[in-house]
């Protein structure tokens, strides 16, 4: 079953940022694709390795991208990225193999469709109405 699936309005209008934002939520399918087949815990761990460096690495650009632009909630959104990489951090440290995975994947949906609706979309909007 596919955790997160992609929809339109999560769109940023920025190819980079739109492109990374699919690579996150295929890796995230992923990783509940493996959890849930009762991979083994060295793989799973590996894993979320994997995640949390691609999770920082696109919140890297969309930072530098603010920088750039001078957009008004840098701090505001930079703050909910660290959040977010804070409670990967979490459960990467607490993760064992009895790990609740209707849980884990209910909190990883959450978090970025939240993320991606209010952070993310407002940027979109700024962006795209200074560039007009
Ligand atoms: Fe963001
Ligand atoms: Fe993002």
């Amino acid at each position: 079953m596919t955790l997160l699936q992609w929809q339109e309005r999560y769109s940023v209008g920025i190819d980079a940022v739109d492109h990374e934002h699919k690579e996150l939520i295929e890796l995230i399918n992923r990783l509940h694709d493996k959890l849930t087949a009762n991979g083994d815990e060295s793989s799973i761990e590996a894993f979320f390795g994997d995640l949390f460096k691609g999770v920082s690495s696109h919140f890297a650009l969309e930072e530098k991208l603010m920088r750039e632009r001078h957009y008004d909630q840098v701090a505001q959104h930079k703050q909910d990225h660290e959040r977010l990489l804070d409670e990967i951090r979490d459960i990467m440290d607490e993760f064992s193999g009895e790990a609740d995975i209707a849980e884990l994947s209910a909190q990883l949906d959450a978090w970025f469709s939240k993320h991606f609706e209010t952070h993310d979309a407002r940027l979109h909007q700024a962006l795209t109405s200074h560039s007009q």
